[in-house]
């Protein structure tokens, strides 16, 4: 396994390899792997010939108030993950590299980005598919993955590759939980162990809507009024709870039809965001 940081280094290396005939599977990451990130090379090294991992803290994703600093960072142990589950490349460049002084080039999708963590994060997915324009250009992958957890982005990610004619297709797959049901994450570990207790509510409030959707319930509203009452006494403060459709990601009154619930919310200082898609 190569960990490179230069972006020529990697191009040129990766280009070779694909003139060769040899496909690239790209897991974009901001590093602090987890058994989530695990499934995704998993997936890469069955359908690839080289697995590439990027890690990047990608400040343009972050606003001002945001967690850019505090985000947990730990390239030997993510390397050590990599290495155990055949990953080729690590990429992993600097600021300074991806956003040089005068860069001022930013990819935005527009609707898709302003329901959901949109609203609430109004620069995220600007930052987001920013850089991963960049590291489809620098990598030039056959095949990118994207965990489900992160429902909305992998919709926009996909929406931006079919938008610009990218060469790359866009695997999502299911989100990889904790045993008690909650979503593997990288902030998870900024829970205190009173906080962890309590976390795996955000999934069972989503099994609740899954469940009410099951018994014939169609009315959105009710939904996420019981899903309200099942995480106010555990939130420290909800952004929101939807139930939208996975094709435009606007709010939905009747559900009919499949349909993602979608969940962010604070417990303690922590934002926790989740989703699963159910079928009426
Ligand atoms: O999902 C993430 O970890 C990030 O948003 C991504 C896709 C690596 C872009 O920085």
């Amino acid at each position: 396994m190569k960990i490179i940081r230069s972006i020529s280094k990697i191009k040129k290396e990766l280009s070779r390899k694909k003139r060769k005939g040899l496909t690239i599977g790209l897991i974009p990451t901001m590093g602090y792997l987890h058994e989530g990130h695990a499934s995704l090379v998993k997936r890469a090294r069955q359908d690839n010939d080289l697995v590439v991992v990027s890690i990047f803290v990608n400040p343009a994703q972050f606003g001002p108030n945001e967690d850019y600093m505090e985000y947990p960072r730990n390239l030997r142990e993510d390397a050590v993950l990599c290495k155990n589950e055949g990953v080729d490349y690590i990429f992993c460049p600097s600021v300074k590299a991806m956003y040089p002084k005068g860069y001022s080039t930013y990819v935005k999708v527009k609707g898709l980005t302003e329901n959901l963590c949109g609203k609430f994060r109004p620069t995220h997915f600007r930052g987001v598919t920013t850089v991963v324009v960049k590291l489809f250009n620098i990598a030039d992958p056959d095949i990118a993955y994207f965990g489900h957890k992160d429902a909305q982005q992998a919709i926009v990610i996909k929406r931006m590759a079919e938008d610009l004619n990218m060469d790359v297709r866009i695997k999502v797959m299911p989100t990889v939980r904790e045993r008690d049901g909650l979503a593997m994450s990288s902030r998870n570990g900024y829970l205190s162990s009173d906080e962890r207790r309590v976390a795996p509510t955000v999934y069972r409030a989503l099994q609740l809507a899954r469940d009410l959707i099951r018994l014939g319930d169609r009315d959105a509203a009710n939904i996420r009024s019981e899903m309200r009452k099942m995480l106010s006494p555990v939130v420290s403060k909800i952004d929101y709870i939807s139930i939208v459709d996975p094709k435009d990601l606007k709010e939905i009154k009747t559900i009919k039809g499949g349909v993602l619930v979608a969940v962010a919310v604070w417990i303690g200082e922590t934002r926790l965001i989740d989703n699963i898609e159910v079928k009426a």
